[in-house]
């Protein structure tokens, strides 16, 4: 086979075989395939697009270049979710715990956060003593014993997807459906699950800015799924303001057991509910009011708030912040942000909010860099809120008090005030199945 070939039928829009996709792939990671073909391949899948056949196949080869996670020791349906990435998406442990509460099995592998997106595993590591990474066997008999375990994902989980992503970042080829799309199921086709339930954000703190966009992406990766024989569903949500109104890792946690103790804020319990109930579905569970007639009970009456004290204490961290969310730690300082004017938050620039809060020390500025746990942004006022001048809008949180000029002027220009209340968007915009 010839890489010429290969790139010249994907140019002409002809279908391209297994093999030779799979040709494609080996040959890139085993270095057989260089950069500048690769990268003249993705453009013309940029142009052309991909066959739902051909996606199928491009994604079990990317998952297949690396491990392949056997959850086949565990008991019943295993279950994932996995969102697209937001500003205050705090969902993973809640849904988690509830679903594990009403019997689901839970085997989750997270990410860290990605620019302005928040990501799981940091969040998780602002609990004290709690452990991300797990050996296989560890995984497995946690879930077995409590239903739920969150781990971060091992280095050599679809590598392809690891190089092609890198070249994608530098050859103007990110932002195509079918690249997204199989680049997000490679890593949770190999994650090993059976049933993965998409959260497909859309707004300005998304990667998806409309809601059509969103819906292609998740139907793509809804095909993608039924290609390879896993169940897969999405929920497309909004992410056009924050969600819930903590932002920052131990201040979403915060947020997380306010949200499992009933008292969280109503966008982010709604969407929780709501996930966890399809999981549940998925996890054969019941129909769909069954399910969530069960994760809402297990809301009111503290099980799922249990479970998530059982996950903390199995992977080594202080269950005791599930009773008292002090243990998280306070930052040292903070900053009330006032408004000088009066009317209605009308739109809230999400990814600008994640920016702000990034420059507060809670999100990477450089790969691998340090981050600030207790660093973050707590709004007392969202989109479609009334304001008054002299209200105070946002407080910030941080270690080191000259960071927050800069912050809080970031996140006044994220705002837009107006005189007309906006009409109101629901948090579940879609389901995709
Ligand atoms: N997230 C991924 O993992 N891959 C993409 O291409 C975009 C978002």
């Amino acid at each position: 086979m010839r890489m010429y070939d290969v790139i010249l039928k994907k140019r002409q829009g002809i279908e391209l075989s297994d093999k030779e996709i799979q040709w494609l792939i080996r040959g890139y990671v085993e270095g057989n395939i260089p950069d500048y073909q690769m990268s003249a391949f993705l453009m013309a899948v940029m142009f052309k697009g991909m066959t739902t056949k051909e996606l199928g196949t491009f994604t079990m080869a990317m998952a297949h270049s690396g491990d392949m996670v056997n959850l086949s020791a565990i008991k019943g349906i295993k279950v994932d979710k996995h969102s697209t990435g937001g500003v205050g998406d705090k969902t993973t442990l809640v849904i988690a715990s509830l679903v594990a509460a009403c019997g689901g099995v839970v085997a989750k592998m997270s990410g860290r956060g990605l620019g302005h997106t928040g990501g799981t595993i940091d969040k998780m590591e602002s609990i004290p003593g709690l452990k991300t990474e797990l050996s296989e066997e560890a995984f497995r008999n946690q879930v077995n014993n409590i239903g739920v375990a969150v781990i971060g994902q091992s280095s050599n989980i679809a590598p392809a997807d690891k190089k092609i992503y890198a070249l994608r970042d530098v050859t103007a080829t990110v932002d195509s459906i079918p690249l997204i799309a199989s680049s997000i199921m490679s890593k949770k086709l190999a994650s090993g699950a059976d049933a993965i339930l998409l959260d497909v954000k859309v707004g300005s703190g998304a990667f998806m800015k409309s809601l059509d966009e969103a819906h292609t992406l998740a139907q793509t990766m809804v095909d993608i799924g039924r290609e390879n024989k896993r169940i897969v569903k999405a929920v497309i949500t909004d992410m056009d303001r924050p969600l819930g109104y903590a932002i920052g890792n131990a201040l979403e946690i915060a947020e997380v057991i306010q949200t499992l103790r009933g008292h969280g804020p109503r966008d982010l319990t709604d969407e929780c509910l709501v996930m966890a109930a399809y999981l549940l579905v998925m996890s054969e569970k019941g129909d769909y009011d069954t399910c969530y007639a069960k994760v809402q009970s297990a809301l009111q009456n503290g099980d799922g708030l249990a479970k998530l004290r059982e996950l903390i204490i199995s992977q080594g961290g202080d269950g005791r912040v599930v009773d008292n969310i002090s243990l998280l730690g306070q930052s040292q300082f903070t900053y009330d942000i006032k408004t000088s004017s009066a009317g209605y938050i009308t739109h809230m620039d999400t990814e600008a909010c994640g920016i702000a809060s990034v420059m507060l020390g809670a999100g990477r500025t450089v790969k691998d860099g340090p981050i600030d746990m207790t660093a973050g942004i707590v709004m007392h006022k969202k989109t479609g809120d009334s304001i008054a001048e002299g209200d105070v809008i946002a407080t910030l949180y941080a270690d080191d008090e000259s960071l927050f000029e800069g912050a809080a002027h970031a996140y006044i220009q994220a705002l837009t005030i107006g005189l007309e209340k906006p009409v109101s968007r629901d948090t579940i915009l879609a389901i995709v199945e």
